[in-house]
This record gives C-alpha cells, structure tokens and sequence, in this order.
C-alpha cells in the first residue's frame, strides 16, 4: 500500500517572515490528519524557519530545486547538503524550470541521482504542453521524460522516489485535467514507464501526484482514482484552506 502524499508547492511565494506566521497557524490541524504525508515546500531562503516551526511535527519540508554539483564554483545555486539539515523532499525538473530556466531532462537526471545520494525524496515532475496534448503527443512526451529522469537508478532508488504529473496547460489556469485523464496518463505512461524499466513491483511502490489546479473541492476526485497517490499543489497550498485541501484527500 502506498502511503498519500499531499506536497504544497509556493514558488516564488511568501518572505520567511510570512511563510512562518502561515505554517504556525496551520500546523496543529495539519500534523493532526491522519494517514497522508504532507510536505510544504518554501523558497529558499525561508525554509530553515520553517523547518525550525515544523521540526517537532510530521509535516515535511522540501525544496523547489537543487543543484546536482557538491560544492564549487556555481553562483546562485544550492547544493544538496545545504538542504539536508532541514528538508526530506527537494522537487527536481517543474515544468517553470524546465520552461522558463533551461532545465533538460539529463540536468535533472543528474539532481534525482545527487538527491538520492543525500537521502532527499525526489519529487519528479513531468507533464506536457497544450500543444503536445492537443497533437496526441502526450503518451510519449511523458514516459520519455519519466525514463530520462530516472536512468541509471537501481529498482530500489526508483522505489522511493515521488513523480507528479502535472499537464503544463493545467498549472495556474484553473483548467485542470479530469481525474479520469490524469489517472490514465498515470497509470499509462508514468507507472507504465517504470514498469518497463523496473518491472511491476517497483512500479506499485512509487508515488505518483497529479499536480494541475488542485483545490480542495476537486482533490477528492483525484484521489478516488487508484493510480493516483496524492497531488502537488500550487496556488491552493498558500492558503490556510490548504489544510482543507489535505483533510478532503482522504478518501474512503
Ligand atoms: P497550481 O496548483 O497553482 O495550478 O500549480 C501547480 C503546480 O505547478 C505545482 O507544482
């Protein structure tokens, strides 16, 4: 049985004085839901404060990226073992980075395996653009970047790692992906994805979100579909209704 992850995503969102006053005032409701594993994944230079109100929870903490490299000379960037003090999760290859900051697909390869390799849980984005989705291309497009992503991982690296799915024309627009459509790109081309590398066990155990325009009144709808593990929020994670949000993906 795989366990739900609820993963909330702030991007560029919230100063470190504003992401502590918000995380104290949902962590006792958060800590007390049951069953699901929640994250909350600041910027930067707001996660130590926040790890340091969530430290005696069971609420993680993540990044919204990472460098590949130890140390050196690489200005602006943040190495693993920055962030391991504080963080269990880092989120490698978001659709935004990939878009808008030249991510490939061999650049995150190389940040699943450095995470790895620091005991961080990635968390694996992947989706496709409207215009892939709309041309048919999205079966494709999705288990190449799943399998890009992951070579040279062993079955039990792949094992731990967290994937979200996230259509790209579905991100900040309200037009989210119908559980339905989500969970059969999931199921297909995601944990099929593993599947042909790993093998069907190895694919059970790894956890795939939907990440797309979740809201607390259509999460449940996600995850009543058996593919889908949990989801990777956006703009519906800055909110206290996020703890809402958490509450309502726990379905049956
Ligand atoms: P929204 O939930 O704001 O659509 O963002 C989704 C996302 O990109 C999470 O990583």
């Amino acid at each position: 049985m795989r366990t739900p992850i609820i993963a909330g995503n702030w991007k560029m969102n919230k100063t470190a004085v504003a992401a502590v006053e918000f995380v104290r005032e949902i962590r006792h409701e958060l800590q007390n839901i049951k069953g699901i594993d929640r994250v909350v994944c600041p910027p930067f230079l707001a996660i130590p404060a926040v790890y340091e109100v969530l430290q005696a929870t069971n609420i993680g903490v993540g990044a919204q990226n990472m460098y590949f490299a130890e140390k050196g000379a690489y200005t602006g960037e943040v190495a693993p073992d920055m962030l391991t003090p504080f963080c269990q999760y880092v989120i490698l290859g978001h659709s935004e980075r990939r878009a808008l900051f030249g991510e490939t697909d061999e650049g995150v390869n190389k940040k699943v395996h450095a995470a790895l390799a620091h005991g961080l849980t990635p968390i694996i984005c992947v989706g496709e653009s409207l215009t892939q989705n709309e041309g048919g291309e999205t079966q494709v497009f999705v288990s190449g970047q799943v399998k890009a992503a992951l070579a040279g991982l062993t079955a039990e690296q792949t094992a731990t790692c967290v994937i979200a799915y996230e259509p790209i024309w579905a991100i900040g627009t309200g037009k989210s992906a119908s559980a339905a459509a989500a969970g059969s790109i999931i199921g297909l081309s995601v944990r099929g994805a593993v599947a042909e590398m790993f093998g069907e066990h190895t694919a059970q155990q790894v956890r795939i979100q939907y990440g797309g325009s979740v809201t607390e009144d259509n999460i449940a709808d996600y995850m009543a579909h058996p593919d889908i593990d949990g989801a990777l929020v956006g703009g519906a994670s800055l909110k206290p209704s996020f703890v809402q949000l958490v509450q309502n993906a726990i379905v049956n």
